[in-house]
């Protein structure tokens, strides 16, 4: 299981403390990138992304929320990222996102893909075999804290299904009201990697994460 916590949720004055924490118990580090324009809320850019490289070697998974993350991938992949997800809604175009995951894995970096709640899952089909990354959405994106949709479940198992009847090698990736309520079900369901925000980063995270690791 991957253990990707998004750093949405840290609390900045203890910036230090909280990355050694990660360091210590997880696999990659969740960015999630709003431009105030795509969702209606902004976060932070490549300079904070950089900050976290020169301190940790977890693999950097970047979240795109933005209108043109065509423009945002160029600075975060100087930064440090390892990983770049983008919104199919970014574009609603195929071709478009196909063009986007060619640079991306043309900067030697892991391409994703994510869709809204409310994207039907077929949509995204003709991509599925070009992506390294898929990051379904069990909430509407914009901001950390909210309630899982439990619609989730039937969306990764469709996803899976299809992953598993052509072959395909993408890991499925989940984000949005993760905990160790849902873990295990989500797991089950066909997910390799597990976002996660506040429930990692409220009270002690490395019990957090080991608590979500006893899902299994
Ligand atoms: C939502 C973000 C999520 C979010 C996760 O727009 O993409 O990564 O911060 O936070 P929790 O786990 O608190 O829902
Ligand atoms: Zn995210």
């Amino acid at each position: 299981m991957i253990i990707s916590p998004s750093v949405y949720s840290m609390h900045y004055e203890h910036f230090m403390d909280e990355l050694n924490a990660l360091n210590d118990s997880v696999e990659w580090i969740h960015f999630d990138v709003m431009d105030g324009n795509f969702v209606p809320n902004i976060t932070f850019g490549p300079m904070i992304l950089q900050a976290f490289r020169r301190n940790s070697d977890r693999f950097m998974d970047v979240h795109l929320m933005v209108t043109d993350p065509d423009y945002f991938t160029d600075s975060f992949a100087k930064a440090g990222a390892d990983g770049i997800t983008f919104h199919y809604e970014s574009y609603n175009n195929i071709e478009d996102c196909i063009r986007l995951i060619d640079k991306i894995h043309s900067l030697y970096l892991k391409a994703g893909i994510s869709i809204k709640p409310g994207t039907p899952v077929e949509t995204i089909y003709p991509l599925l075999d070009k992506i390294d990354i898929f990051l379904m959405m069990s909430v509407e994106p914009g901001f950390g804290g909210q309630s899982f949709q439990e619609e989730a479940y039937d969306r990764i198992r469709q996803l899976d299904r299809y992953k598993k009847e052509h072959g395909l090698d993408f890991i499925i990736e989940v984000d949005g009201g993760v905990s160790d309520r849902n873990a295990h079900e989500l797991l089950e369901c066909g997910c390799e990697a597990l976002v996660a925000g506040s429930f990692v980063f409220n009270g002690d995270i490395r019990a957090n994460v080991e608590k979500l690791r006893r899902c299994e």
